[in-house]
């Protein structure tokens, strides 16, 4: 099941991402104590993180409840421009006393020790048996990737919680939440803009094409909302 929800602008949709996620949080913390939440890369979330540590939103969230992790990561070291920690930290999590962030260690010199070790620290973090991401914030290229899951990877059929994958990308080396963490999630949030993703946008939602990964992100018990800007969303209206 999926709710796409349609906005007039970019920063429209990045005001009902903030929403959403303020909500989410809010139940979380009331039922559990705490929020965990692993963020999108790319470009596209910029706008929402800078949401969230405006005066608008900052002081309706319960940061220090909040653990943050990341759905991907290039492997690259935290301060490279490339680097999606170093996006969602510049834009969001210097501004708000955050409780716990878990970087994806990307720039390690071993990828796939790497991989296992963000394993070990999800399993650390949540309880025994319930891998289970209050909201996992995602994007989506115009191939129709999610985190780093590209069409045709190894890594789409992986029983890790983790993989080491190489993208069809300039900066290739990467880690990757996999699907099976991705469809434990509670919530899942796409924020997808821009008219170069409509045909992807199309073929994930109107065709239900599997052959890109962005399809195959459907929580198992979660809800999965779709939050389109109005190019984005143009051959779905
Ligand atoms: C990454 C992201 C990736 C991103 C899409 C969309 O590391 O590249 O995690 O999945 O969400 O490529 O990127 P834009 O928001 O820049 O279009």
């Amino acid at each position: 099941m999926r709710d796409i929800v349609i906005c007039e602008t970019p920063d429209d949709a990045a005001d009902a991402a903030a929403d959403v996620i303020q909500r989410q949080q809010a139940a979380a913390i009331a039922a559990r104590g705490v929020f965990r939440i692993a963020l999108a890369g790319g470009g596209t979330p910029r706008r929402l993180y800078e949401l969230l540590a405006s005066a608008e939103w900052k002081d309706v969230i319960a940061w220090e409840s909040w653990e943050v992790f990341w759905g991907d990561e290039r492997a690259v070291p935290p301060a490279h421009a490339e680097s999606n920690f170093r996006a969602a930290n510049d834009a969001l999590l210097t501004r708000v006393p955050v409780g716990e962030i878990w970087r994806m260690p990307a720039d390690a010199q071993d990828l796939n020790a790497a991989a296992a070790d963000y394993a070990r620290t999800l399993r650390s973090r949540f309880e025994p048996g319930s891998l289970a991401f209050d909201v996992v914030l995602l994007g989506m290229g115009a191939d129709g990737h999610t985190a780093s899951l590209f069409p045709d990877s190894p890594a789409l059929e992986s029983g890790a919680l983790v993989e080491a994958v190489t993208a069809p990308h300039v900066i290739a080396q990467r880690l990757t939440l996999t699907l099976g963490v991705l469809n434990s999630a509670r919530f899942i949030l796409f924020l997808v803009a821009g008219a170069e993703k409509a045909r992807a946008v199309e073929r994930v939602l109107r065709e239900e094409d599997f052959r890109l990964p962005a399809t195959r992100v459907i929580p198992r018990d979660g809800e999965c909302w779709w939050l389109l800007d109005h190019a984005a969303a143009s051959l779905i209206r």
